[in-house]
């Protein structure tokens, strides 16, 4: 008997030690050894599509009837401004209005491809409603790139939607879908011969995220099963938008996807149990519970006690031509248990920051390209970027963040274009106009656009990659 009890009691100290061991073997936070790599000496294929990206609510200006413009306008319990510094989007870019201007600044890049959003509260003001001006507006745009010899790349929802699609409860219900898939099918039977990329959702789970569990971007809730709903809801909404447009003329030959944001969890204690822990299930929700859904059709977000939501849809893993990944930085979560989420991000003292509460993390960059190889469709890079206002890490973070991708490309992952975010500073959300992601920097009371000493790395290889 007590021999037992004692190997019950080593069982009990060595089995978390051992569960740590594995971890640490199966997910080794991946570090290279930069003063060995020669980081600008790679050459992308000839074909390889270059690109820079946008979105409609962060550079046109007055995008006056959405989500976002009321929750600029608002104010939180304490009432404190949402956005830094109290900022609004207002004018923005004015690339409304400026958008050859811009269109000049892409082809002094040498990118053959924008990505860029078309501003549903501006075509559908109010529901059912369409304003042609802006329909002409978006003609105009497309016809003014095609000619400078760059290829439109449209996303349907960036971050912002009509307030009249507010009021309904937005992506709460399951019901307000149908109302987004009628306004894709209604640009994709005006755009289909100009546009041939089309991303349905940008970073379905930042939306739900933000939005309804860290409550920073609109509505700000912070109700878990919620999240949980609402995130079910946008990849339903992917799936349906997808069936819908493959049956319009030119729906077969279109290559549509979703944008995914992967942004790594690791334990910021590698030999902590609890960060383990944590690292895995923030990895779960964010990452794996999408992934899993293109993967397999089955949709699992599972919260213990706050959120559970499971969802079926067979045609999942058929919905996408291409996968669009997003990729900032990786985060490392510690075990709290003074906050009220239990966790906290750290930061290694020895990392390089960007502006943003980003780490340069180039290496990360290459496991997400691994990681969202396993869907076995085509991908597109469809943001990667830094806020930099200094301009003093920007050269370092492009020619390292290619270098990975390219290293990821020589082991057979199928990456057909990269778009740059962003191409001029713009509106950072919740951030305001604080962040400067752009590879031209935007002196917003005059708008000059002046081209950033740390973009040229990007314009060489760009070149280069042609020669
Ligand atoms: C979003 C962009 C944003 C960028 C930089 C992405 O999550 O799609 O709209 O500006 O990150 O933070």
């Amino acid at each position: 008997m007590k021999k037992i009890l004692l190997t019950l009691g080593l069982l009990f100290l060595i089995a978390p030690l051992l569960l740590v061991w594995f971890w640490n073997m199966k997910y080794p936070e991946l570090h290279w050894d930069w003063n060995a790599i020669e980081a600008g000496d790679v050459q992308f294929p000839h074909d390889f599509l270059w690109g820079v990206a946008t979105a409609a609510h962060q550079v046109e200006g007055d995008c006056i009837n959405n989500n976002w413009s009321e929750w600029e306008r608002a104010r939180d319990e304490q009432g404190r401004p949402r956005i830094k510094n109290a900022q609004v989007a207002g004018k923005a870019c004015e690339h409304w209005s400026r958008f050859r201007e811009d269109i000049r600044l892409m082809q002094t890049l040498g990118v053959k491809a924008y990505r860029f959003s078309m501003e549903w509260s501006k075509i559908e003001p109010r529901a059912g409603e369409i304003d042609s001006t802006a329909l002409q507006h978006y003609h105009e745009v497309c016809e003014a790139l095609l000619a400078a010899g760059i290829q439109p790349v449209v996303t349907f929802y960036h971050f912002t939607h009509p307030l009249w699609f507010e009021e309904k409860g937005a992506f709460e219900a399951a019901e307000n879908i149908a109302d987004f898939v009628r306004f894709c099918e209604l640009l994709f039977r005006e755009f289909h011969e100009q546009v041939e990329i089309w991303c349905t959702i940008n970073e379905a789970e930042v939306v739900a995220a933000q939005g309804y569990f860290t409550g920073m971007f609109p509505p700000g809730k912070k109700d878990p099963q919620l999240t949980a709903l609402v995130l079910k809801n946008l990849l339903s909404a992917h799936v349906q938008v997808y069936e819908r447009l493959k049956q319009l003329p030119g729906g077969a030959q279109a290559q549509i996807g979703i944008v995914k944001n992967i942004m790594q969890f690791d334990p910021s204690r590698r030999w902590h149990l609890l960060d383990w822990a944590v690292a895995h299930q923030l990895e779960a929700l964010f990452n794996e519970s999408i992934l899993n859904f293109f993967r397999t059709g089955h949709f699992d977000f599972n919260l213990p006690g706050m959120a559970s939501v499971q969802h079926k849809d067979g045609r999942a893993p058929r919905s996408l031509d291409f996968i669009g990944l997003n990729y900032y930085s990786h985060l490392h979560a510690k075990f709290d248990w003074s906050t009220s989420a239990f966790f906290t991000f750290t930061f290694p003292e020895d990392a390089v920051m960007t502006d943003m509460p980003y780490t340069i993390y180039p290496e990360g960059f290459y496991r997400a390209l691994q990681a969202v190889r396993q869907l076995g469709v085509p991908m597109y890079v469809t943001e990667n970027g830094i806020a930099d206002a200094k301009d003093d890490r920007r050269a370092v973070f492009i020619a390292r963040y290619l270098y990975a991708m390219h290293r990821a490309m020589q082991e057979g992952v199928p990456v057909r274009g990269y778009f740059y975010w962003s191409l001029m500073d713009n509106f950072e959300w919740a951030e305001g106009y604080a962040m400067k992601f752009g590879l031209y920097e935007v002196d917003f009371n005059t708008q000059e656009r002046r081209l950033r000493k740390g973009a040229q790395v990007f314009l060489d290889m760009v070149k280069g990659s042609r020669e």
